[in-house]
């Protein structure tokens, strides 16, 4: 794994040419989980032993975490899918702006160092576009745990002897925490004594997180239910341990299915984890099939309108809602998707109506009105989930859409255009020279 590898040049100047596409028919198989793999490699640090870790997306922000754990001085190598972290006897205990700027999960390292060594500085991650992102409930959790916090110059300065097991509250504003439900739970398994957890998330990638740690030698009952409980151990150990499924990805693959028709077999995939996806793509008419391990998704490509609410898991995720109005634009009827967790969520908006699509904003909400036809337009993508958005817009207007802001759709998605051309999609990657 590069140090260097963030964002290359090239791909803040390339551009996707997609074209109107569909049906869409074949096979594509989902990657390993983002969103699991960052908190995992954070965990990683919780010994001096080596972990390996398979099925990792090759993702800027799985390069970005890498980086990060190469600066605490760890070593970090990425091949294929197949990632090995070599976390050495010493470590560092700052991560700084630079990086956290870049990517807020890194404030999960903040458990492991404090755990581990009993002091820790880690920047505080800025707003995004998304919205605010607050760490009070990760601060929250460490201080119930014994850790004395200061912010010092835009740094978290957390100082703890041997971390003490509480019970603690993670229940926020917009419910549970995903990252401040995995960071508590990290530093609770070497803390003394025993950790209640309470309103934890409940996200498969919580449970694949309790999991990497149960296998490092931690005691952790009741992930993925609202109450986990952690009992301190003395020391873990390093571990082989593979990435559960992405099913933000195979949920944008199954919209993108939706939005143009076709009948994809989508392999690799956990039906438990896409519930509220399946109900909600079922409802506006889209037929899908679970078979072993696999997910067969049939649509004419006219779908019905349906509202969607998004909420912490197993409710609809957040991470799905750009791409499902992406879908609701060109669904038949009105609709009104409204954000419980992150209500600003909506900078996709205005680019869908640079498209021809029908959307405006009320508060935490947007209201949809389907339209025959979507146009192609020059779009840039704002973020990462907007710009998978944009992509299966793209996919449903006429003519051609020109997408540009590439490196936010790298963060998350490893091979998306490759996916979608793969069954079918009519998607061109442009160099610099090619405009
Ligand atoms: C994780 O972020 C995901 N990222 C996000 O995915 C996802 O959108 C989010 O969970 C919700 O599912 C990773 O796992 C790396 P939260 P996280 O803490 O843990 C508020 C993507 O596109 N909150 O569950 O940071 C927060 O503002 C990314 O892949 C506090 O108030 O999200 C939000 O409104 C985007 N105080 C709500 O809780 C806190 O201390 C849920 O956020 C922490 C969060």
């Amino acid at each position: 794994m590069s140090v260097s590898h963030s964002i290359t040049s090239d791909t803040v100047s390339e551009k996707l040419l997609i074209s109107h596409s569909g049906p869409l028919h074949g096979t594509v198989t989902v990657s390993g989980a983002k969103n699991s793999v960052l908190p995992i490699m954070a965990a990683s640090l919780l010994t001096n032993e080596r972990s390996i870790i398979g099925n990792v997306p090759s993702v800027t922000d799985v390069h970005s975490m890498g980086e990060i754990l190469r600066r605490l001085g760890a070593e970090v190598t990425l091949t294929g899918d197949r990632l090995v972290v070599n976390p050495n006897a010493y470590q560092g205990t700052v991560a700084s702006y630079d990086l956290v700027s870049r990517m807020r999960a890194s404030i999960c390292v903040l458990g492991p160092l404090l755990a581990r060594h009993g002091k820790a500085q880690v920047s505080m991650p800025g707003g995004c576009v998304i919205g605010p992102r607050p760490i009070d409930l990760h601060l929250k959790g460490m201080q119930a745990l014994g850790v004395r916090i200061t912010i010092e110059h835009g740094y978290v300065v957390a100082v703890a002897g041997k971390l003490k097991g509480a019970r603690v509250h993670l229940g926020g504003t917009f419910g549970s925490s995903v990252l401040a439900t995995g960071n508590v739970m990290m530093a609770a398994t070497l803390a003394e004594g025993t950790t209640f957890i309470e309103q934890a998330a409940c996200e498969p990638e919580v449970i694949d997180l309790a999991n990497f740690l149960i296998a490092m030698g931690a005691r952790i009952e009741g992930h993925g239910s609202p109450m986990i409980r952690v009992e301190g151990v003395e020391r873990l150990h390093g571990v082989e341990y593979r990435i559960i499924p992405d099913r933000i990805e195979a949920g944008t693959l199954m919209i993108a299915t939706a939005a143009v028709g076709g009948d994809v077999m989508i392999e690799g995939v956990r039906a438990d984890h896409l519930g509220a996806v399946i109900d909600k793509l079922s409802e506006a008419g889209v037929h899908i099939e679970k078979l072993n391990g696999s997910l067969r998704v049939r649509a004419s490509g006219q779908t019905r309108a349906v509202d969607v609410t998004t909420l912490p898991f197993p409710g609809f995720p957040t991470d799905l809602q750009a791409q499902m109005m992406a879908l609701m634009a060109v669904s038949k009827g009105v609709s009104i998707l409204t954000e419980k967790v992150y209500p600003e969520r909506f900078m996709h908006i205005s680019e869908l109506n640079r498209m021809g699509a029908s959307i405006m904003r009320e508060g935490a909400s947007a209201i949809v009105k389907g339209v025959e036809q979507l146009s192609g337009a020059p779009v840039t993508a704002p973020d990462l989930r907007a710009s998978a958005a944009l992509v299966l817009a793209g996919l449903a207007a006429d003519n051609q859409t020109e997408l540009s802001g590439l490196e936010h759709l790298e963060r998350g998605y490893q091979r998306l255009e490759q996916q979608l051309v793969q069954v079918g999609a009519k998607i061109r990657r442009l160099g610099q020279d090619e405009q």
